[in-house]
């Protein structure tokens, strides 16, 4: 509930941490969730930290009735915080969606959001299906791979395929090459510190996180600045993949969006449309053969389907979509997520100040023992016995911000799965519990999942 400035404001807070912002940031890079955990548990499903140098007050929580309170408020009482998005303005540009507010957020989320859902969606059905198959003819049988490397690069030609309309020649490979050696730079916790103290961003030269950083961005972007003019230069270039969509979109005065504007969505499209499905991927395969009564019944499902080119049935399979489901509420991909105060706001009878960071925990809900009993415990059927609300079950966010790309993300994953377990067998070399673990700013099984190709059907 949003108050108006005028209306009498209680000083009322719940928990307040005791630990210096400077200490929790460092042990929310080595243990984000650990730390959420033992917070929780010491000052209960809200707390508050006051204002420090590093970042404004912000409050965590993970109850469902505050979830809604924020999901359905006034768009207007939030925007982004210029100092806890930080890291995500390192990485993806201003004008990424995800840093837009207000009346330039919805407008951008329009123009966007068609290719990823409905009938477009459902046309890259064949796309995803081609360049798995690919992937499948590089493995043999015997060989072990981290498949963690293999759905990584099954999303990233699907992403480029999406956005560019093209998944193969000399301009692909180069920026495909860049961008996983660039995500590379930030595969662990240690090596993600410079996206969240600023003090390391100190560019000695290449041979240090920041400068190699600095360097291979300035790289990927060339390549995108190239691939704009082309299509700005040549209209016969356009076609319905998105940057056609965006260089041929024009606002309220006929004024087209800016290099700069175009290049900050496309770097937003290719890291949030493949860091996080390919790291989804990667926990579904664990979990299926961590677990083989879960493997077995996902593959009776599986085997009773003729046609695998059938996507309406196969985005309806129950049980391999609560094994999606699943996935997704033990192992969120992204830990925390943020709205930033512009007026006074009530928030489970607590009432909050302009300026304050509200941080609603994906994590936390998702192991709260009342919605999700024995919450370790990989149990799929808990998605066909009960639907949760969007308040109890948040993967992808919610309210206006919702990932753009859920329906995308979902769609792929469950073709990826299918597809390839459909023709091969696996076993789990990393046969044993698994953490999840930093990747930047969202979080991956560590390690990537190692197994060994067992047989492959022709
Ligand atoms: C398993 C896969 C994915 C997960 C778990 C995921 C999760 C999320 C989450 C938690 C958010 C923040 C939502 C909020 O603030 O309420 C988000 C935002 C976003 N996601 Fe995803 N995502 C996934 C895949 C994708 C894909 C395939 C795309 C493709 C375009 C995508 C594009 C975006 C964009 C553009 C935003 C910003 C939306 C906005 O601020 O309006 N994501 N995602």
């Amino acid at each position: 509930m949003t108050l108006t400035t005028s209306s009498p404001i209680k000083a009322k807070l719940p928990n307040i941490t005791k630990v210096p912002v400077l200490i929790q940031t460092i042990q929310a890079m080595f243990d984000q969730f650990g730390l959420q955990e033992r917070y929780c548990k010491k000052y209960g499903d809200i707390f508050y930290t006051p204002k420090s140098s590093l970042l404004p007050p912000y409050v965590i929580f993970s109850n469902p009735q505050g979830i809604e309170q924020v999901f359905t408020a006034d768009p207007n009482s939030f925007e982004i915080s210029k100092q806890t998005t930080a890291p995500v303005r390192l990485l993806l540009g201003d004008y990424s969606l995800a840093l837009l507010d207000g009346i330039e957020h919805k407008r951008q989320r329009k123009l966007l959001m068609p290719p990823f859902h409905g009938e477009r969606m459902k046309s890259y059905g064949q796309t995803i299906r081609d360049i798995t198959e690919k992937i499948i003819s590089q493995w043999e049988v015997g060989q072990s791979i981290c498949i963690r490397d293999y759905t990584q690069e099954i999303s990233l030609r699907v992403i480029l395929r999406t956005i560019f309309g093209l998944d193969e020649g000399s301009k692909y490979d180069e920026l495909r090459n860049l961008l996983v050696d660039w995500l590379d730079i930030f595969n662990s916790s240690w090596k993600s510190l410079f996206l969240f103290f600023p003090w390391l961003q100190k560019d000695l030269g290449n041979w240090t996180p920041w400068g190699q950083f600095l360097r291979q961005k300035k790289l990927i972007h060339q390549i995108l600045d190239s691939e704009i003019e082309l299509r700005q230069n040549n209209p016969d270039t356009l076609g319905d993949d998105i940057l056609s969509l965006m260089v041929s979109a024009r606002d309220e005065d006929n004024q087209p969006m800016s290099k700069a504007e175009i290049r900050d969505e496309l770097m937003t499209m290719l890291f949030a449309g493949h860091e996080t499905t390919a790291s989804t991927l990667a926990w579904e395969f664990y979990w299926l053969h961590y677990l083989p009564d879960v493997k077995q019944k996902f593959m009776t499902e599986l085997n009773s389907i003729n046609d695998l080119t059938d996507y309406n049935t196969i985005l309806k399979l129950p049980y391999l979509g609560a094994v999606v489901s699943e996935t997704l509420r033990l192992n969120p991909v992204v830990a925390l997520i943020g709205r930033h105060l512009t007026k006074p706001f009530e928030l489970m009878g607590y009432t909050f100040e302009a300026g304050t960071s509200l941080f609603f925990s994906i994590y936390l809900t998702h192991q709260r023992e009342d919605i999700y009993p024995e919450p370790k415990q990989f149990k799929p059927e808990r998605f066909l016995e009960r639907q949760f609300s969007p308040y109890e079950y948040l993967p992808f966010g919610g309210g206006n911000r919702r990932c753009l790309g859920y329906a995308f993300a979902l769609f792929e994953m469950k073709l990826v799965l299918t597809t390839i377990l459909s023709k091969v067998e696996f076993e789990l070399l990393d046969n044993r519990p698994l953490k999840s673990v930093r990747r930047g700013i969202t979080f991956s099984p560590d390690g990537g999942v190692r197994m060994k190709v067992k047989q492959i059907k022709s």
